[in-house]
């Protein structure tokens, strides 16, 4: 008998992609929408029906609980996220929900019972679309940013963080509330690659050696509304124009021949928005992401100076939003991985992440690793996302090793 369902685990895929489907084959469920607590309410349908003890943490961060047969000893975590982009895929995040579900459950049917508890994590807002920052849930956790802080963040429409999640604990009604910052004995992520390496290599495991860094940063530009007739060029304090010098700038900082800077504008906009005034406020986002510290903190102080050097006769603010430095995993937990994907038949490839992960604010806190499986074109962050269903398995049935070797430690 195979270690875990793989329809059953196909299936759920498929379940959840109807909540925020897009009719373009994609989902959109952005973080503490009505779609992210109907997704949730629908993972606390199947929990409940295993038994599994749910409990939220005061930025939402859900933990669904299998005891052990030591249930004081410190429990294993495993987990990802159920929001995705507003044009996202089905299984970015809801994959690593979903593996750990369908391990938990197939330990139920085969009568295992670990020593340690095992939880079930489902991070809050790791998108970070609707509210930023990315990563926003186990941030906060982690004591990267401060719960107050993310819980003020506001959406387009100046709702705040907290009011949204107050609407989902409403709605979600009955979950009991835990303290932030609770431990785990150790954490194992499952996800796709969200790139094309394991594709190209024909590979179905990777065994993921850690994270680039990520920063990002909200950029914004002040200016002079005036009139688009009869305001001549002189006289303008355009923000659209500044933000056009310092945009061109800043792709000429993050030139790199070996194409490892990832620099991106992900969001920009310039207001009031009329055709015919001049704007008199831009604000954009970047992303910035390398595997190297000291390139990352260079194209830091790049972004600050161009900004203050190109801004004039505008002004420019630069707000960073998340600093998440580059992770190695635990060698011993990449090993473990490894270890377990040989044992299942599946030669393993070390990976470094180029997508960020709840996982690296784990990694500062207890022994971590991920199991990455292929998507297909290594495409991701986009409405045709796809994978096969026996790579979704055999992700789930080395999860399913990995967790069992854990919690009877
Ligand atoms: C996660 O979605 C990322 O931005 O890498
Ligand atoms: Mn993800
Ligand atoms: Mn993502």
């Amino acid at each position: 008998m195979p270690l875990t369902n793989a329809q059953r685990l196909w299936e759920r895929h498929e379940a959840l992609a109807r909540i925020g489907a897009t009719g373009r084959g994609g989902v959109c469920r952005l973080a503490l929408t009505a779609e992210d607590t109907a997704g949730r309410a629908l993972l606390l349908s199947w929990a409940s029906r295993l038994g599994l003890i749910a409990e939220m943490d005061p930025i939402g961060n859900l933990f669904l609980r299998r005891i052990g047969r030591e249930p004081d000893t410190a429990p294993v975590w495993t987990g990802s996220h159920l929001d995705t982009q507003p044009t996202g895929g089905k299984y970015d995040g809801i994959y690593g929900v979903l593996a750990g579900l369908e391990v938990l459950e197939s330990f139920a049917e085969r009568g295992v019972v670990t020593r340690r508890p095992i939880e079930l994590v489902v991070w809050t807002d790791e998108e970070g679309v609707r509210f930023q920052p990315t990563t926003m849930g186990s941030a906060v956790h982690a004591g990267a940013v401060r719960l107050e802080e993310a819980l003020g963040a506001r959406d387009a429409d100046g709702v705040t963080a907290e009011d949204a999640l107050a609407a989902q604990m409403a709605a979600l009604g009955g979950v009991a509330r835990r303290r932030l910052g609770s431990a785990a004995h150790a954490y194992v992520e499952a996800h796709i690659e969200q790139g094309p390496v394991l594709e190209a290599e024909r590979r179905v495991i990777g065994a993921v050696t850690g994270i680039q860094g990520l920063r990002q940063f909200a950029i914004a530009l002040a200016g002079e509304e005036a009139h688009a007739g009869t305001t001549p060029a002189s006289r303008r304090k355009d923000a659209f124009v500044a933000a056009h010098r310092i945009v061109a700038a800043l792709h000429r900082l993050v030139e790199d021949a070996t194409g490892t800077t990832r620099f991106t504008i992900g969001r920009f906009q310039a207001a009031p928005g009329s055709p015919n005034t001049v704007p008199g406020r831009v604000e954009f986002t970047i992303d910035l992401r390398h595997p190297d510290l000291g390139r990352l903190e260079r194209l830091t102080q790049g972004i600050a100076d161009i900004c203050s050097r190109e801004a004039a006769p505008c002004t420019a603010a630069v707000t960073p939003l998340l600093d998440s430095t580059p992770v190695a995993f635990d060698p011993a937990m990449v090993e473990r991985v490894r270890a377990a994907a040989r044992r299942l038949g599946h030669e393993p490839l070390d990976i470094l992440s180029g997508a960020t992960h709840d996982a690296k604010f784990m990694a500062g806190l207890c022994p971590t690793a991920m199991i990455f499986i292929p998507c297909r074109g290594g495409v991701s962050h986009n409405e045709s996302e796809a994978v096969e269903p026996e790579h979704l398995a055999a992700g789930a049935e080395v999860l399913a090793e990995v967790l069992r070797e854990l919690a009877e430690e």
